[in-house]
């Protein structure tokens, strides 16, 4: 089993022993170092660079986020959890602004830092998945970009080429539009289904996603009123996410444009994020800023895939030049055609109904059969790996 490498940072003795009470008894945790101060323990962090630092900031609170700050521009990778006794809102603010990722209250209570750390392990190490799902979360920063065009026909071309079964979440918690999208008035929402998830009832799910049509997806809708949104906890959302990977194939989820605790908690449990732009400076600049924001949140670079949406041939800037400001390669390219999806909107339907053989229904298909190609052969690889004698039977069997 990975361990997370753990320094404790902490004037106050007995709550160092406190911590490592708690570590005691977390397979995951391993204490390799402790500290009274940040400053005595920098060298240490910079040369040994351990995974996870637990650091106290209620004394020399301004010297000590200085410190988290240098350490998290050099090493983005080492995640920082900040205690305090003492603090407000602000404090907070600013812990998280020097890069710390996750903050715990003093005293310490024990549930708290068992989530907490829990979270930064499979953030680190990823969730030990025992289902094949893959769940795809379409991202971007600003709105009106194309990220729900692309869920819904996204979702729609997998479900059909693949023939598995498909979920598409609406993580848009407040201003959802897949339902609008999908031209359908499904009798449950997202917030009634993370209530009454409680993991006894087997066809929970089946029975509460609106099956679409003659096809395999099966679509999630954002609740109806806004205070409902409110309600849902990060917890909810990921006790979701181990729920429809238990039932689904793929999870395609279209997401808001604000980089708050409920999107970051989709990212963190999503396999591939498609984060879309469309070819104009601003959006090339926020679509920089995701980037840096994925970096220091520890994701591995691959499983950000750059769409480009709106693409037109004879652009001003162009594609070479987008992948020069982003030091990364473009993963898709969606035409601009506008009365296809507008037409597509207004009827509520995905492009493929509205004209099959439209340059956009096509690129929906072609993009949809390459990622599901790519994540077939990754299970087949990863199956050859854990497996070798049964697949090297079915291939003597062919
Ligand atoms: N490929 C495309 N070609 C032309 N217009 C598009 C395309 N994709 C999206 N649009 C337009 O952009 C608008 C915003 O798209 P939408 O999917 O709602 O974005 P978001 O979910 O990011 O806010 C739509 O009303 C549609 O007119
Ligand atoms: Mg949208």
């Amino acid at each position: 089993m990975h361990k997370l490498k753990t320094f404790i940072i902490d004037s106050d003795e007995n709550s160092r022993e406190l911590i490592q009470n708690y570590a005691n008894e977390l397979e995951c945790l391993e204490i390799s170092d402790v500290f009274n101060s940040i400053e005595n323990a920098y060298e240490h962090i910079i040369k040994e660079v351990p995974n996870l630092v637990i650091v106290d900031i209620t004394k020399n609170q301004p010297e000590t986020l200085k410190l988290i700050e240098k350490i998290t521009t050099q090493k983005q990778q080492i995640k920082f959890v900040v205690t305090a006794l003492s603090y407000d809102t602000d404090s907070i603010i600013k812990a998280m602004r020097a890069g710390a990722r996750e903050f715990l209250p003093k005293p310490i209570i024990k549930d708290d830092f068992v989530t907490t750390i829990n979270k930064l392990n499979e953030q680190t190490y990823g969730r030990e998945k025992t289902t094949n799902c893959k769940v795809i979360t379409i991202f971007s920063n600003k709105g009106g970009i194309g990220k729900t065009s692309i869920s819904t026909n996204l979702a729609l071309e997998i479900a059909n080429i693949t023939k598995e079964k498909v979920a598409l979440v609406d993580m848009n918690f407040q201003l959802g539009d897949v339902a609008t999208f999908m031209d359908i008035k499904p009798s449950f929402d997202i917030s009634y289904v993370v209530k009454n998830l409680d993991g006894t009832d087997e066809s929970f799910l089946e029975s509460t996603l609106e099956h679409y049509k003659d096809t395999n997806l099966y679509i999630l809708a954002d609740p109806p009123y806004m205070e409902q949104a409110k309600d849902i906890t990060p917890e909810q959302i990921t006790k979701l996410f181990d729920a429809l990977r238990e039932k689904f194939s793929y999870v395609i989820v279209d997401t808001s444009n604000t980089f708050d605790g409920k999107t970051i908690t989709v990212l963190d449990n999503t396999d591939f994020i498609m984060l879309v732009t469309i070819v104009n400076l601003p959006a090339i600049r926020n679509c920089q800023r995701c980037l840096d924001i994925f970096e220091r949140l520890g994701y591995d670079k691959d499983k950000t895939k750059i769409v480009i949406n709106r693409y037109m041939e004879n652009d001003e800037v162009t594609v070479e030049d987008v992948e020069n400001a982003l030091n990364k390669k473009i993963y898709w390219k969606i035409p601009n055609n506008y009365f296809t999806i507008m037409s597509s909107i207004n009827k509520g339907l995905p492009a493929s109904y509205i004209n099959p053989s439209s340059n956009i229904a096509q690129c929906y298909r072609e993009l949809a059969t390459v990622l599901s190609d790519n994540i077939y052969k990754q299970k087949v690889a990863k199956k050859i790996v854990r497996d070798p004698l049964i697949n090297f039977k079915n291939l003597i069997n062919g």
